[in-house]
Parts: C-alpha cells; sequence; structure tokens
C-alpha cells in the first residue's frame, strides 16, 4: 500500500514556483478512518456536541496569520498553530521542541498511512508526506507520526470539558519549514478536503456532522473562533441560524505548493458567476471564472492569503468600476495595493469605510457575497486602499500558484483573510456547501464568543 522512497520527489519549492511532480498514481486508500480515529478515543461516556477553539489574529510576522492553539503530546504542552483552510494535513515541527512520551510513527503499510494517500516509506519503515508551509511555499518530506490532542468541548455558548483523541495523525515538519511562521507558531493546521484534516479527524472521532466553522476576528486584541461540527454557534446570537448557502466546488487538480500528479485540489472553490460594484455588473471574461480541465481559473477561499488576489483583467475591471462608483480622487497606490485613495475623501460608518459594496454574485442572481467596506478596504493612516492585490503587479504571496512562466495565477480570484473577517464560513464537507453570513449585519463580530468555560 505505501510507495518506495524512490517513487517519492522530495520537494523544497521557491516561494514562486509551481514544481510539477510525476510520480506514479495508485488508487487511494480512503478506507477504515472512521474505524481507526474513532476506536482511539479516550474511553468516556462523555460525547461532546461539537468543539472549540480560539483563533488570534498574529502579526507578529510580515502579514497577519490567523494562529489557534491546541493541546498535545504526554506531558501535554500547548502548540500554536497557523490556520490553512485549504492545507490537507496536521504538521508540527519535529525537529526542535518535540517531547513525548506518546508519540507514535505510522507504520508503512498500515491504514493510518493509506488515510494520506499517496505517501513515501522511509528506511525505518515509517511512511510520509511533505509538510508544506503555504505561507512561504516551502515543502519538505516528514514522516507521519500520531499522539494526543486535547481540544474544549462547547455547547455552543462556551468552552466546556476537555476531550482527547489519543491517535491524532500528523506530519512531522522541520525547523526549515516552520520559518516564516508567526511567533511562537511551531506547525500548521490544514482544515482542508482530506481524510486526515482537521475536521475530518476530529469528526470520525467523535462522530459528528462533518462540518465546521471559522470566525476570523480583525483585531490582534480579541479572539476569533472555530467550531467543529453544528451550531449552536453564539456570538451574542446563534449564527448558525442566519447562514446563505453556496456549493462547495472540487478543483479537479491540485493547485498546493507540493502535490502528486493526478491528485485533486484539497482547497475549497466557491462558482462566483459575476461580480457587482455598486449594484453594477462589472464586464469580466467569463471563461477566468470557471474551471478548466486543467484546473485553472475560478475562486477558492484561503486563510494565508491575507488579501484578496484578483487576476490581472478582473484586477482591473473592478478596480475601474469601483473607483468610477467611489467618485473620489485616486492618490499614488501603497504596495501591494494599486488602488488608494485619500482617507479624508471617504466616510466612514458602523459597516466601516462607507464605500460602494463588492458584490460576488453566486449560483444565481439572488445569492451573493456581499464585501462591505470594513472588508474591501485596508486603511494605512491618511490612505485608504482597496484591499486586494493584482496578481499581474508580479507574485506577492506564495499561495498562489503561477502558470510556469508568467504572472497568471492558476486560480482567478482567491479570497484573502482580510475579507473573511468578522464573516461566519461554515464548510459542510458532507452536502459540499459554504454557509456565510456578514456578522455586521447581524449587529456582532466574531471576538463575541465567550470564552469563560461554563462553571
Ligand atoms: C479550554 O478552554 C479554557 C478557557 O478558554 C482554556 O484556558 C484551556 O486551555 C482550554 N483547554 C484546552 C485543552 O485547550
Ligand atoms: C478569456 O480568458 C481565457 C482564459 O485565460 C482566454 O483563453 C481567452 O482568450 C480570454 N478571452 C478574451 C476575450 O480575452
Amino acid at each position: 500500500m505505501s510507495h518506495p522512497s524512490s517513487a517519492f520527489t522530495y520537494l523544497y519549492t521557491s516561494p514562486y514556483q509551481l514544481v510539477p511532480m510525476v510520480v506514479s498514481v495508485r488508487p487511494f486508500f480512503w478506507s477504515l478512518l472512521s474505524l481507526l480515529i474513532s476506536s482511539s478515543i479516550a474511553k468516556t461516556s462523555f460525547r461532546p456536541k461539537a468543539l472549540v477553539l480560539p483563533v488570534t489574529k498574529d502579526v507578529s510576522a510580515s502579514s497577519p496569520q490567523y494562529v489557534t492553539q491546541i493541546k498535545q503530546r504526554t506531558p501535554i504542552v500547548p502548540v500554536k498553530l497557523t490556520l490553512d483552510l485549504g492545507g490537507g494535513y496536521f504538521w508540527v515541527n519535529c525537529e526542535h521542541g518535540y517531547v513525548s512520551s506518546t508519540s507514535k510513527p505510522a507504520r508503512c503499510g498500515s491504514a493510518k498511512c493509506s488515510l494520506f494517500g499517496l505517501h513515501g516509506c522511509s528506511e525505518e519503515k515509517i511512511c510520509g508526506r511533505s509538510p508544506s508551509n503555504t505561507v512561504t511555499g516551502v515543502s519538505t518530506y516528514g514522516d507521519i507520526h500520531s499522539d494526543v490532542v486535547s481540544i474544549n468541548s462547547t455547547n455552543g455558548n462556551n468552552p466546556g470539558r476537555v476531550v482527547s483523541v489519543r491517535d491524532f495523525l500528523f506530519i512531522c515538519g522541520s525547523n526549515v519549514v516552520q520559518k516564516g511562521l508567526a511567533s511562537g507558531v511551531t506547525g500548521m493546521a490544514g482544515l482542508g478536503r482530506t481524510k486526515v484534516s482537521f475536521p475530518s479527524q476530529l469528526a470520525s472521532a467523535f462522530s459528528f456532522h462533518r462540518k465546521f466553522a471559522i470566525c476570523l476576528s480583525s483585531s490582534p486584541m480579541t479572539d476569533g473562533v472555530m467550531f467543529f461540527s453544528d451550531g449552536p454557534y453564539n456570538l451574542n446570537m446563534d449564527v448558525s441560524k442566519v447562514l446563505t448557502f453556496t456549493p462547495l466546488i472540487t478543483n479537479p487538480v491540485s493547485t498546493a505548493p507540493s502535490a502528486f500528479l493526478g491528485e485533486p485540489s484539497v482547497e475549497y472553490f466557491i462558482g462566483v458567476k459575476s461580480i457587482r460594484v455598486s449594484g453594477k455588473n462589472v464586464p469580466l471574461n467569463a471563461t477566468l471564472l470557471s474551471i478548466d480541465r486543467n484546473g485553472l481559473g475560478g475562486t477558492k477561499i484561503s486563510t494565508v492569503n491575507p488579501y484578496t488576489i484578483m487576476e490581472t483583467t478582473i484586477y482591473k475591471a473592478v478596480s475601474e468600476a469601483f473607483v468610477k462608483a467611489v467618485g473620489a480622487p485616486t492618490v499614488a497606490p501603497m504596495a501591494p495595493f494599486g488602488t488608494c485613495f485619500a482617507t479624508k475623501d471617504i466616510g466612514f460608518s458602523r459597516m466601516g469605510p462607507a464605500v460602494p459594496a463588492i458584490d460576488l454574485v453566486l449560483q444565481n442572481e439572488e445569492v451573493e457575497w456581499s464585501i462591505i467596506g470594513a472588508n474591501s478596504m485596508v486603511q494605512l493612516n491618511d490612505v485608504i486602499c482597496l484591499g486586494f492585490v493584482d496578481a499581474g503587479s508580479g507574485p506577492s504571496t506564495a499561495q498562489v500558484g503561477f502558470v510556469a512562466g508568467g504572472s497568471h495565477p492558476m486560480t482567478s480570484i482567491t479570497i484573502g483573510a482580510h475579507q473573511l473577517e468578522n464573516n461566519l464560513l461554515q464548510f459542510d464537507l458532507a452536502t459540499s456547501r459554504l454557509g456565510f453570513r456578514s456578522l455586521f449585519l447581524e449587529h456582532t463580530n466574531c471576538a463575541n464568543f465567550n470564552f469563560t468555560p461554563s462553571a
């Protein structure tokens, strides 16, 4: 079931290159997951309804990262991880500071290894895969291990009893792959569409509905929140009750910095059909909005890209329509942004800068993701910019693959974290749909979860 290590291509990608990997493709072995992980729950009669984790906006690195904290190992220690919505795996640095009496390697040929799909096998007969730092684009190779992970359960209102998963699977990262993560962060929590992502392992361990929700705070001072399983998600009100839904789309071709040829993408794509600014349709090349058979085009959601990145013709059309609708003069832009105004020319309201909404029109004309001023604009003192980045202005981040030899991004629109803040996003893996709602419209925000434990 495992692969000889010679079939595994070691990767060390430069941030801006898409490195095609040529590896023989074998069938996936997606069986046994529930059996493996649920049988490893600590024996207890307590069945959690849902789990909750804090999400901190960390500004200690060159661009914001959204960081959660779990507890892992024996003796148990807190472990900080950067969230990677489209990441397939949980990886943590094992090279530095990993001490645990309960860490176990996954033996080549075991069902645990096959949960990772295609993988390698070391001389010590431990299976492995690439841990990817999607912030920097660096991938290495690492052994797969399992260890105890403990997380707070919740009834949706506050943290409750702590529950543990004894054999939570992860890939061992190293110092070089950790480099570039926020201060004190030693790994990444992948939330993507694999059998071994955080949501999948937790759903299997506790027989949850295969759903999770993220809510990113706009302030480093107040934590946002992440839930596993169904609502209620109480942020001064049950925000699981006010969602709009759109189908999640699978890209048949991986867009990750490191993947095997033939693997589908594990990132979350949605079907943006058109874009409106101030209610008016923006003329776009619609071909760019769908995903072609080579995996190019379409719209994905990312928590590691700080700002939305648009293919250059889409960026130019949206920016032009936006400037016209704002009706104020533009000023010299401030990188990485290309469209800026004088702050004094823009009014402010409870919803942030008073600018026209940018609407992503989804499965039909009635379903739209409306991006309001608080999410569309970034203020840099006396200059305020449209918080979108032109992919054609040069690769600005590692997370967007570029088609070889050009500035044409693989994915036409990558919705970045600034545009996600104070929106509740619920990913339902069983029905493959996304629920979303701007919490500004509900007069609440992502920092309103009560993290004081119930007595
Ligand atoms: C559970 O939540 C409390 C309160 O937020 C926190 O102090 C504690 O560290 C959490 N426990 C785990 C295992 O994460
Ligand atoms: C629209 O985009 C597609 C994909 O990049 C390209 O092949 C096509 O030439 C474009 N059409 C126009 C009219 O620019």
